[in-house]
């Protein structure tokens, strides 16, 4: 079995998070001394040479690329912005970062803002997280008191809890002090983000790697994991197995390492029935993918992705369509009702599981479904609406008899 890699939670239960001597102690702000003596074009090859570090908020797209966006970009202002909203169900990683490391996060986008040419950037934090918001702004004014940040500006702000404001667009509108909703890309933050100013938005995650990478060099950090998205992921795992929690993993672990060897099986001696992989508005593999590879490639085949790291196992127990009738009222709930086909199809999402799971119209509102779904993936403004229907439909085309009422009775209930 693989080991545990620990890169991006390097110090975690090693220091004291409220310390910004312990993290010195540990090597901290090193790599930003490094990064500031590097030229700014050239650290951005670095990050992008270390497999381009695919961003770990969910998307999985290029750091390297996203800062080169906003580097290139001429202007008298530039931003630098931490997602730490963490809205994805099951997903608690970005917290675990930040309650064991806070300053490797604002190390990280202290690199990112020298490299782009920000003096300012926030750190947009799930507002339920009050321990993680209280612990950035003593480490933002412990490394402020140091000299450390150098005059670049960064503030800790909360959301007020809306999932859509982790898109990183919405996140921008809500910055901004109007209601959360995404807006139209192109143009994209790196050319016009907050207040309309070329901005890079990272994930938690992301930020935390990027020190590791100045400091060790991108070659060290190509040799970990798969050769497709290289270095490690942080991931969560959760539901019905031994031991949740999270884990830091190489991206050529499987899903069997996680789950079997990591999380100790399924609990009570009970079979894996399905795993939802990435997150609420993603697919399910059964039991037989399980040998699959925690990486993009990998994961392709079986129709599903990484997300934001979130592992949910399932036993034999639940019915799989009481499982997904409660994604759906998440999402009719999440929606931010700015474009028709996600402030109705969630809705009508939601009805159409709630009949079915009460053995109403079955057949029609399965069809209902299947149309809605796919409707919304090609007419919703934003991947939220796009994506809502995904788990009904992952959930249909394995388990199709739990949708029609010949599921073993003593399936739990999740909605
Ligand atoms: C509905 C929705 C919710 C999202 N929530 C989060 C979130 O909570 N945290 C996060 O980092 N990214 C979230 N994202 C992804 C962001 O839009 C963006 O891709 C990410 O912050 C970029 O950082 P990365 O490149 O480092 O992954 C969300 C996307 C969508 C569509
Ligand atoms: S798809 Fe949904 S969440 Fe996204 S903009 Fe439209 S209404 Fe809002």
């Amino acid at each position: 079995m693989v080991k545990e890699i620990r890169v991006t939670l390097r110090n975690a239960g090693k220091i004291d998070p409220e310390s910004i001597e312990d993290y010195i102690r540990a090597g901290g702000y090193l790599a930003l001394a490094k990064a500031k003596k590097t030229e700014p074009e050239k650290l951005i090859d670095e990050i992008e040479h270390a497999g381009q570090l695919r961003g770990r908020g969910g998307a999985g797209f290029s750091t390297g690329y996203k800062w080169r966006g906003a580097y290139s970009t001429a202007c008298d202002q530039k931003y630098v912005i931490c997602n730490a909203d963490e809205g994805e169900p099951g997903t608690f990683k970005d917290r675990t970062i930040i309650e064991n490391d806070p300053h490797t996060i604002l190390e990280g986008m202290l690199i990112c803002a020298y490299a782009i040419g920000a003096r300012e950037g926030f750190i947009y934090v799930r507002g339920e997280y009050g321990h993680c918001i209280e612990l950035l702004k003593k480490a933002v004014a412990d490394a402020e008191a140091k000299g450390l940040t150098d005059g670049v500006k960064i503030h800790v702000t909360s959301g007020a809890g809306s999932y859509v404001c982790g898109e990183e667009t919405a996140l921008l509108t809500s910055l901004e002090g109007k209601r959360g909703e995404p807006r139209l890309k192109p143009p994209f933050p790196t050319v016009a983000g907050y207040l309309g100013k070329p901005t890079v938005v990272n994930n938690v995650e992301t930020f935390a790697t990027v020190p590791v990478i100045v400091d060790k060099g991108a070659e060290w950090f190509r040799k970990i994991g798969d050769p497709s998205y290289p270095g490690t992921k942080v991931f969560c795992l959760s539901g019905d197995v031994k031991n949740k929690g999270v884990y830091e993993l190489p991206t050529d672990a499987t899903i069997d390492d996680l789950v079997n060897g990591f999380g100790g099986g399924v609990i009570d001696g009970h079979q894996v029935k399905a795993i939802q992989m990435g997150g609420g508005s993603c697919g399910f593999i059964t039991a037989e993918n399980m040998g699959l590879a925690l990486n993009y490639d990998a994961l392709r085949p079986a129709g599903v992705s990484l997300g934001s790291g979130a592992i949910l196992v399932l036993d034999e127990e639940h019915n799989m369509a009481e499982f997904v009738r409660g994604t759906s009222h998440f999402f009719a709930h999440e929606s931010c009702g700015k474009c028709a086909p996600c402030r109705e199809g969630t809705s009508r999402l939601e009805e159409a599981m709630d009949a079915i799971c009460e053995g109403r119209d079955v057949e029609k509102n399965i069809g209902l479904i299947q149309k809605l779904a796919q409707g919304m993936r090609m007419s919703c403004f934003c991947p939220l609406g796009q994506g809502a229907g995904n788990p009904i439909l992952s959930a249909l085309r394995l388990f199709p008899d739990d949708f029609r009422g010949k599921a073993p009775e003593s399936a739990k209930e999740d909605a």
